[in-house]
C-alpha cells in the first residue's frame, strides 16, 4: 500500500508589493532582488488575514470535495502562531465545519514542521488505511524594515490531504534527517518579527542539505540521477538554485548547467511572486511544479529538501502518480495570482504597521481580504473569525 498526497491546494494574500517598489524606496538596484535573490514580488497579508484564515482558505477546496466528516486528524504547521497555548487548527476546524471527532494539533520547528506533519500523517495512514489526515502549513514571513531580510517577506498557506493510494504523490519511507542547535534565525516570544543572521543562515542551509543527503543516501537506493525534479525550502529562489548546484556538483552530475536548473526551475515560479511562506514554501513549490509543467509527470521521482532554522532538516522523496492532473487546482491557483492587486509603498507600510492589539483592547477589523474567511474582531484577547 502506498501513502502520500492525495490532493494539494494553496492560498496567498490578494495583495503584493513589487520588489522594484521596495528597491526604489531603498535606492537599491532592483536587480539585486530580481536577479541576486531571484525574487520579484512579495505577498502581504491584509490586516484581517492571519495564519488561521489563510489555512482555512487553502483547505476549503479539499473539504468541499471530500466533505466535512472525512478528516480524522488536522495537523497545522506554522512558525507564526497566534497563541502560545491554543492550536490555530482549532479555529480552522470550526471554520471548515470539520467533525468534532477530528483530532487537531499544531506543530512548530521553524520552516521544517510541515514536513514533520506530512511524515506523521503518512504514519497515521499507514497504521489505519481508512484514515485521511489534513496537513496545513501556514505562515506570514516578517522581518524588520530596512534589514536584508525585508525583501524576502511573503505569506501563504498550503493544504494537503494525506491518504492511502494517493492520487498525486506517493511518499517513500526512507528519509535523511539532520538536527543541530544553531542560532541562524529565531523569533523570541516577545517579538513579532524574526531575528536572523542572514549569511550564516545560508551556510547552515547548505550544510544541512549535505548532511541530510548523506543520511538519505545511506538508507535509500534512489540516487541523484533517479530524480527528475527537486523541491527545496524556498526562503528566496536563489537559495534553492545555489543549493541544487551544490548538490549536483557533489554528486558529479553529468547534466549541463541548464539541465540542473531545469530540475528546479518549475518549482520556483510561485515563490518568486509570493515570497517566503516559511513552512508552506516547499509545498507551494510542489504546486508550482505540478501546475506549471505541461508534460505528463506521472512516474517521475521528486526529491524534497525541507529546512527549518535552528535547525532541523530532512531529505525525502516521492513519486508522481498516474492521472494526477485531474486532481490539481491549477486554474484556481492561477486565477488567484492573476487577480492580485499591487500595493504602493505607503499601502505596504500601512499593512506592515497595522496595530496588533496586545492589551486586551476591543477592535473591529475592516474587511480587506478577498478570501472566504477573515479575522473580523478581537475582543477581550479573543480572536473572532467569520465566513465572508
Ligand atoms: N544585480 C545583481 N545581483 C546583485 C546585485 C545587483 N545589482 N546586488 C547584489 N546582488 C547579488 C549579490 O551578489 C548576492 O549574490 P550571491 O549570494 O550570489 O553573492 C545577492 O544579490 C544578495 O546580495 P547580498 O548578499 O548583498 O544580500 P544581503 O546580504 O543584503 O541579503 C540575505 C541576503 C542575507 C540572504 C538576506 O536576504 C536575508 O537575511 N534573508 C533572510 C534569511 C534567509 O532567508 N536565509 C536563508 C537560509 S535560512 C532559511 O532558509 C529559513 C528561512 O526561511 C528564513
Amino acid at each position: 500500500m502506498s501513502v502520500g498526497i492525495d490532493e494539494i491546494s494553496f492560498y496567498t494574500s490578494n495583495f503584493y508589493l513589487d520588489l522594484r517598489t521596495l528597491a526604489a524606496k531603498q535606492q537599491t538596484d532592483p536587480e539585486k532582488y530580481y536577479t541576486g535573490i531571484g525574487q520579484e514580488k512579495m505577498a502581504m497579508a491584509t490586516h484581517d488575514e492571519d495564519i488561521v484564515t489563510m489555512a482555512a482558505n487553502a483547505a476549503l477546496p479539499l473539504i468541499e470535495r471530500i466533505g466535512t466528516n472525512a478528516i480524522s486528524t488536522l495537523l497545522l504547521a506554522t512558525e507564526t502562531g497566534i497563541d502560545q497555548s491554543k492550536a490555530a487548527g482549532i479555529y480552522v476546524h470550526r471554520l471548515l465545519g470539520l467533525n468534532a471527532n477530528c483530532r487537531v494539533v499544531e506543530l512548530k520547528q521553524a520552516c521544517y514542521s510541515a514536513t514533520a506533519a506530512l511524515q506523521m500523517a503518512c504514519a497515521l495512514v499507514a497504521r489505519q488505511p481508512s484514515t485521511k489526515v489534513l496537513v496545513i502549513a501556514s505562515d506570514i514571513a516578517r522581518y524588520d524594515l530596512d534589514t536584508p531580510g525585508e525583501a524576502t517577506q511573503g505569506c501563504g498557506a498550503v493544504a494537503m490531504l494525506v491518504s492511502h493510494n494517493p492520487r498525486i504523490m506517493a511518499i517513500d519511507a526512507e528519509v535523511g534527517n539532520y538536527t543541530d542547535d544553531v542560532m541562524d534565525f529565531w523569533r523570541p516570544n516577545y517579538r513579532s518579527t524574526a531575528l536572523v543572521d542572514g549569511k550564516y543562515s545560508t551556510k547552515i542551509y547548505l550544510k544541512a542539505l549535505k548532511k541530510t543527503w548523506d543520511s538519505f543516501s545511506e538508507v535509500s537506493r534512489i540516487g541523484f540521477n533517479d530524480f527528475s525534479y527537486f523541491c527545496y525550502h524556498l526562503p528566496f529562489s536563489r537559495m534553492a538554485q545555489k543549493a541544487h548546484q551544490h548538490l549536483a556538483k557533489s554528486n558529479q552530475s553529468e547534466l549541463s548547467a541548464e539541465g540542473i536548473e531545469a530540475q528546479i526551475q518549475p518549482t520556483l515560479r510561485y515563490n518568486q511572486i509570493i515570497g517566503n511562506s516559511y513552512t508552506a514554501s516547499i509545498y507551494i513549490g510542489l504546486c508550482s511544479l505540478l501546475d506549471n509543467v505541461k508534460e505528463n509527470l506521472a512516474g517521475k521521482k521528486v526529491g524534497f529538501f525541507s529546512y527549518g532554522s535552528g535547525c532541523v532538516a530532512e531529505f525525502f522523496s516521492g513519486s508522481i502518480q498516474e492521472g494526477y492532473q485531474a486532481c490539481l487546482h491549477t486554474e484556481r491557483h492561477m486565477n488567484m495570482l492573476a487577480q492580485r492587486q499591487e500595493l504602493n509603498y505607503d499601502e505596504y507600510l500601512a499593512l506592515y504597521r497595522y496595530p496588533d492589539p496586545r492589551q486586551g483592547e476591543s477592535v473591529e477589523i475592516p474587511k480587506a481580504t478577498l478570501g472566504r474567511f477573515r479575522l473580523a474582531a478581537i475582543h477581550q484577547h479573543k480572536r473572532e473569525y467569520v465566513v465572508c
